[in-house]
């Protein structure tokens, strides 16, 4: 409850605070908050994803569940239902709409997930790649099962699910891949793991690669982590949406600039 409350007090001070694209010198972060962040487009393929997510908020179902990082909030003991796993996990329909313009935007060929849940936020990275193809790994193989019951009902083909830890899969995964484009990192919560992957993932990044961080003010160590990733000398500038922050490495900025923009 702590937790929540001071997740809420922060939340308060970036919505009354963060700056729009009146703020943005940057001609390329201007055209992204104007063609991406701001699109308001509403592709039937939202819709598709959407009635998938409905239909799990309102499931039965229940799974055995692994627990490998830091969970949700709300974490509850091993069993557990399939609708609270994605009312608790699964980011909402705006920040995977918002993957979904980013990916089209961007048009990156290798990306990677990490934490697949029920796979909400990769159907949208899926959906907008094809063809290429989104890796992404899960540690728990009864969730990572019934993700891939939704790829199919969604009729994804160009998704790679890689079941186990992080810590064991993602080394021998990144060998495979020549270079990362795009990298959403939304599991295992905690600042020294999430240094890790970001490290290990920076092995393949280019100047043109983004990288997304999920729930970077979610806890002080969170917040640590995201603090030291924004210093890390190849980082050019990042973009703080509160729930998520974007990472870039591109050399048009002269100086490393950190923007906070409303979402
Ligand atoms: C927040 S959920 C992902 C939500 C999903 N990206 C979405 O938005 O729909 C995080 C997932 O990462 C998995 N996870 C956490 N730590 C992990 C680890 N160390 N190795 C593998 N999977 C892990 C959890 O089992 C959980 O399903």
């Amino acid at each position: 409850m702590g937790l929540q409350w001071e997740l809420a007090k922060k939340y308060l001070h970036y919505y009354f605070t963060a700056g729009n694209r009146h703020d943005v010198h940057s001609p390329f972060v201007f055209d992204l908050v104007e063609k991406v962040l701001r699109d308001k487009k509403n592709p039937a393929v939202f819709q598709e994803i959407e009635q998938v997510r409905k239909s799990l908020l309102h499931s039965a179902e229940t799974l055995q569940v692994t627990d490998l990082g830091a969970g949700s909030l709300m974490n509850a003991g091993r069993e557990r239902k399939v609708s609270d796993i994605t009312r608790h996990a699964a980011k909402p329909p705006k920040f995977g709409q918002l993957f979904y313009r980013l990916i089209q935007y961007f048009k990156p060929e290798y990306l990677l997930e990490l934490g697949t849940s029920m796979g909400m936020s990769t159907s949208y990275m899926a959906k907008a790649a094809s063809p290429a193809t989104v890796h992404t790994i899960e540690g728990c193989p009864n969730i990572a099962a019934r993700a891939g019951r939704n790829f199919d009902a969604l009729q994804l083909k160009n998704i790679k699910q890689h079941v186990g830890n992080f810590d064991t899969v993602l080394p021998g995964l990144l060998k495979e891949l020549p270079r990362l484009d795009y990298v959403y990192i939304d599991g295992n919560h905690r600042s020294a793991p999430t240094l890790d992957y970001f490290e290990q993932c920076l092995g393949k990044a280019h100047e043109g690669s983004l990288f997304i961080f999920d729930d970077i003010h979610w806890t002080p160590d969170m917040e640590a982590a995201w603090h030291t990733i924004q210093q890390h000398p190849r980082v050019t500038f990042t973009i703080d949406l509160f729930f998520i922050g974007l990472v870039f490495f591109r050399p048009d900025m002269k100086v490393k600039q950190h923007f906070i923009l409303k979402y």
